[in-house]
């Protein structure tokens, strides 16, 4: 079976901007794949290159073994004829037509037959549970319902690849959950390949059956949600996905101190055997990662906040700030007392290396 998708040395540049550096990749039919990265990344320019709404300046594109848009041949198929269903981030809807007519419109413009329209907008409306609501005008509709009426427009033409652009960004967080599981369910029913463009980490560790991380234009890391969490490629992808401790350290006598907090104590952890003695380091650790035992490098609790079933900790081992995070069953430390830490799985950074800023 051929790919979905085949990107080769894919590259936008917009003027003195390379917004897509060649981007290499595959994607298989019936995958669940994510576009992740911070804003400006490129995510949106890739989606439109994909779509047919922008050329390529270098690099070419397939979709089922057929070409799409070469830029060595100068052969750009249209967006019309790709047949990709496409849900972009704004509510993308016709405030002069019925829900219905929203949906049908793009078949009538397809000049498919008057049954098939009825059958296919009729099939999309109930998948999308908008049948009741088929004869009203959208602005009488909710947010999530009008995204709904975007969808069941993308899945009324019967696409093999469905383009979605940040779909959910202008929903509230609990619409925004419940949506994900129903993007994931007309995919199931449909059996359609998925492209998710998203700079939400978590939306997009959800969804995917893989997934790729892109910063300024440069892909980081492709590979399942998991992969990418527990063995992130560079300091920027573990610093975007999740959340992260950065400690500055300093190795001596086959020990492990916090560059600032040395009278604490050791920190405990492995050394990495190929350390350069020129590079001053970061350790890095997820908060849910660090315990609070018996013994370890000392630290004091500056904050203490509950965040549902989660306790997050603000400590300082000396000057250094981090923060830990406890199941609320097992948090033990209390406000302005000393503890005692336990690192899991550290990784080693150099310190100049830049991390994701997330806003
Ligand atoms: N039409 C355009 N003209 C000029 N620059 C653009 C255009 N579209 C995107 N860019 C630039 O390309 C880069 C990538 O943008 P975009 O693909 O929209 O990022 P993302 O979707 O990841 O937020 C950004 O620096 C953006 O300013
Ligand atoms: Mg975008």
């Amino acid at each position: 079976m051929s790919a979905a998708l085949e990107l080769k040395d894919v590259t936008k540049i917009f003027g003195s901007v390379k917004a897509v550096n060649k981007l290499n990749l595959t994607i298989e039919q019936g995958e669940c794949f994510s576009f992740l990265g911070p804003s400006g990344c490129g995510k949106t320019t890739t989606l439109r290159m994909i779509a047919g709404f922008e050329n390529l300046d270098e690099g070419e594109l397939y979709s089922g073994g057929k070409l799409f848009s070469s830029s060595y041949k100068h052969y750009y198929l249209p967006p019309e004829k790709r047949d990709f269903g496409m849900v972009f981030q704004a509510f993308a809807v016709w405030p002069h037509m019925t829900v219905y007519d929203n949906v049908a419109f793009p078949l009538k413009i397809k000049k498919l037959p008057k049954n098939e329209i009825a059958e296919r907008t009729e099939m999309a409306l109930k998948a999308t549970s908008l049948t009741k609501e088929a004869e009203m005008f959208p602005q009488k509709l909710s947010g999530g319902q009008q995204q709904r009426i975007a969808l069941a427009r993308a899945v009324a033409i019967n696409p093999k690849v469905m383009l979605l652009d940040e779909p959910l960004s202008n929903l509230d967080p609990h619409l925004r959950e419940e949506m994900r599981f129903e993007i994931k369910a007309l995919q199931d029913k449909f059996g359609f390949t998925v492209i998710y463009v998203t700079h939400d980490q978590a939306e997009a560790m959800a969804l995917s059956d893989r997934m790729l991380v892109m910063k300024e234009g440069v892909v980081q890391q492709v590979g399942g949600p998991l992969d990418i969490y527990n063995d992130p490629a560079n300091k920027f992808v573990f610093s975007f996905i999740g959340l992260s401790d950065f400690i500055p350290v300093k190795v001596k006598n086959g020990q492990i101190f916090v560059d600032g907090g040395e009278e604490c104590g050791p920190v405990n952890g492995d050394i990495p055997k190929n350390l350069d003695p020129s590079i001053e380091y970061d350790i890095a650790c997820r908060p849910s990662e660090i315990d609070f035992a018996p013994d370890g490098v000392r630290a004091q609790v500056v904050r203490r906040t509950y965040l549902g079933d989660i306790v997050d900790y603000l400590l300082k081992i000396g000057n250094v700030e981090l923060r830990v995070q406890k199941p609320r069953r097992h948090s033990t430390a209390q406000l302005g007392e000393t503890c005692h830490l336990r690192f899991n799985r550290l990784l080693w950074y150099d310190r100049k290396e830049e991390t994701a800023s997330k806003t």
